[in-house]
């Protein structure tokens, strides 16, 4: 029987919180940002809150070129809301989270869709965590058609399929600062931002299950860790 790739996933979240939740210790906040909106979606039994809504416990550094949006969208419905919006740049933003030091997981989704003139096969660009380089000239679309080239499943195949990029974070600082860098001439998006609290003694536990479908990357900050750059 054939998972759509969005159920995998979706399974993957609901394993992972769920190892969270039983411990009781998940003291620290967690953020879920739907990005490019001021509104809230709930989706799959989370409030994810609009990176452009008031009172969301973080600040953008600007609010990039409009929020973009699309009716288009071919994967499971429960993630429409989260998906159909993104915020799209063409120049460097921060999105600065106030949250308590300590070690996280970030998730950021990438549902490519392109907008007015903005081809999302042209998008190019880095992020970095508080000064750490997480990803350089990444394009979403070349990432997912890479990983259908390899997956040997005959699931969809469509490079307008979400894809979730996942790292752990050691932060030894009270505000997590994820930075968005277009390469030149090009642009960048996201469409939700999400940072969950780890607790330590699971990380090992948590990070197997996780990367399980290949779809992840961990991390290894063991050695590096994340530095402040102030
Ligand atoms: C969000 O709300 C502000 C103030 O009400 C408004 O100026 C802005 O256009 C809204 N943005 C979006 C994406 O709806
Ligand atoms: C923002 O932080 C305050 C204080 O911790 C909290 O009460 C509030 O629920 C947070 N807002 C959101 C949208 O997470
Ligand atoms: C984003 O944050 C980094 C690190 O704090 C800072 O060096 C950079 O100037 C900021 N960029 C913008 C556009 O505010
Ligand atoms: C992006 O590239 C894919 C695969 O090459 C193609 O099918 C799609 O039409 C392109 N999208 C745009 C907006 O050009
Ligand atoms: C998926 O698409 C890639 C190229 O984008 C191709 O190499 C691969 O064979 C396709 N996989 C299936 C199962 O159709
Ligand atoms: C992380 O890096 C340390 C030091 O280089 C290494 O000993 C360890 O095996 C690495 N762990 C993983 C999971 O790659």
């Amino acid at each position: 029987m054939k998972v759509p790739a969005m159920e995998v996933m979706g399974l993957i979240f609901l394993v992972t919180i769920s190892v969270f939740v039983r411990t009781g210790e998940a003291e620290t906040k967690s953020f879920l940002i739907n990005c490019g909106t001021n509104s809230s979606a709930n989706v799959d039994g989370r409030k994810w809150v609009g990176d452009f809504a008031p009172d969301n416990n973080l600040t953008l550094s600007s609010v990039g070129i409009e929020a973009a949006s699309t009716v288009a969208f071919s994967g499971d419905s429960i993630f429409a809301s989260l998906y159909k919006t993104a915020r799209i740049f063409t120049d460097s933003l921060n999105y600065t989270f106030r949250a308590n030091q300590g070690n996280y997981f970030l998730r950021l989704h990438f549902h490519p869709f392109s907008f007015q003139n903005y081809n999302v096969n042209d998008s190019s660009f880095d992020v970095m965590a508080n000064g750490l380089k997480l990803v350089s000239e990444f394009n979403v679309p070349g990432e997912i058609s890479h990983k259908n080239s390899i997956s040997q499943s005959s699931e969809s195949n469509s490079s307008s399929l979400p894809l979730v990029k996942e790292y752990f974070l050691a932060i030894d600082l009270d505000v997590i600062v994820i930075e968005f860098n277009p390469t030149k001439g090009s642009f960048g998006f996201v469409n939700a931002i999400e940072l969950v609290p780890v607790v330590n003694t699971l990380f090992v536990d948590t990070v197997s299950r996780v990367g399980g479908n290949g779809a992840n990357s961990f991390l290894n900050v063991s050695k590096r860790g994340i530095r402040n750059h102030v």
